[in-house]
């Protein structure tokens, strides 16, 4: 039986890692969801926070972001790495992070397909269904208990 690979999860600076980062989210959302690359890159990247997910020889397989008004996006893993729960242990470092900065909530843009998997980490839905860079998407936002700084939740 193979062994299930493993990975791990921490948490960069745009400036560390930015190429390992790009590298991901340009395989995932231009090569693969055909986003045009002048969506993809923001210029909201350094503002950041980044999780990078990395197997156990280094390869970087998945990141995503928590900007700071408490919103979370850009989550993407390599499709070969999917469903081993790389994608739930980058949003849980995400919203760890939140957490530790006073956030009482967080909020994202989910793409409808991804819909589920936030649904089960503990978000809900808000409000319709709308096309961001011609895909699907739903607002989503969790609650994380009282004190600090409440995530803005304004559309960009
Ligand atoms: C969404 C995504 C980050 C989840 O990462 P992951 O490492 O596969 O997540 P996990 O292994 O923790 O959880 C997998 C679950 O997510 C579901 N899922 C949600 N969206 C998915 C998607 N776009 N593609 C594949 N699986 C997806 C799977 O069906 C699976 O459900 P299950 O647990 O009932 O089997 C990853 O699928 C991905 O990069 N998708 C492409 C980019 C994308 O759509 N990003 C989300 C933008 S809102």
């Amino acid at each position: 039986m193979t062994p299930t690979p493993t990975f791990r999860v921490r948490l960069v600076d745009w400036r560390d890692a930015s190429a390992v980062l790009s590298r991901i989210r340009t395989t995932v959302f231009v090569g693969e969801q055909k986003v045009p690359a002048e969506i993809e890159i923001d210029g909201r990247d350094p503002e950041c926070v980044h999780a990078l997910a990395e197997s156990a020889t280094g390869e970087a397989v998945g990141t995503g972001r928590l900007m700071p008004d408490g919103r979370i996006g850009r989550m993407a893993v390599l499709a070969e790495w999917r469903n081993r729960g790389v994608g739930a242990a980058m949003l849980e470092a995400l919203v760890e992070e939140a957490r530790r900065r006073g956030f009482r909530e967080v909020y994202l843009h989910a793409q409808i397909r991804a819909r589920d998997f936030y649904l089960r980490h503990g978000f809900a839905v808000e409000g319709g269904e709308y096309l961001e860079a011609g895909i699907p998407h739903v607002g989503m936002r969790m609650t994380l208990g009282d004190g600090g700084q409440v995530a803005r939740g304004k559309r960009d």
